[in-house]
């Protein structure tokens, strides 16, 4: 089975998550995207930041060493949100939810919180199945719709698992 994993995002991923974040069948499903997806240098600016911020983790997916989307959490008014894109020819094989259950591993705060447009049912299907639950809705603006729309919220209480023994001496975290 293929093996997903999480690693730092590099400088040469850029190009190939700009086309992902661009694709118009997958920006219209996020629906809550950048004003422009095809605007690169926004993009850039967007990454920079991000990838700067200390509170945040923004990580590279990985399928077999390969790089097949991007996952990240961050903090928005104090609570903690994860967020993540998928290119759209890997679709519809567990990735999100095997990248999502080791975001989760590694960022350990409870309650994390999750939003997505309330028509993305893999996305729901894949926070819901990693424990997340709908506490509520709310109408925002939709870039990718040019219109309000209704977004789900979702919250994860669980608590943090406790973290394995660690016996292979540094060696074994892959992000
Ligand atoms: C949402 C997204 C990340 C899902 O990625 P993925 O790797 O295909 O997700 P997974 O394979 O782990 O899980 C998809 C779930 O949707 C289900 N699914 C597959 N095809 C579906 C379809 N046509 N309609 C509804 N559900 C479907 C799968 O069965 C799975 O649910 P399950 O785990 O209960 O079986 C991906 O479609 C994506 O990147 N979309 C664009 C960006 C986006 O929307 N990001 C999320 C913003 S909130």
């Amino acid at each position: 089975m293929a093996e997903v994993a999480l690693r730092p995002i590099d400088d040469s991923d850029l190009d190939a998550l700009f086309e992902q974040m661009r694709d118009p069948e997958s920006v219209r499903m996020a629906a809550f995207t950048a004003e422009n997806p095809d605007d690169r240098a926004a993009f850039d600016a967007h990454m920079a930041k991000v990838r700067a911020l200390p509170e945040a983790t923004t990580r590279a997916v990985t399928v077999d060493g390969r790089l097949a989307g991007s996952i990240a959490s961050f903090v928005v008014d104090g609570d903690t949100e994860v967020t993540y894109w998928i290119d759209r020819s890997l679709w519809g094989q567990g990735i999100a939810g095997r990248a999502l259950a080791l975001l989760l591993e590694s960022v350990r705060v409870r309650p994390v919180f999750a939003r997505a447009a309330s028509d993305n049912v893999r996305s729901l299907k894949v926070l819901q199945r990693a424990g997340f639950a709908i506490i509520g809705t709310a109408i925002s603006f939709a870039n990718a719709r040019n219109t309000e729309i209704e977004e789900t919220i979702l919250r994860l209480d669980e608590p943090a698992k406790s973290a394995p023994p660690d016996t292979s001496g540094g060696d074994r975290q892959t992000y």
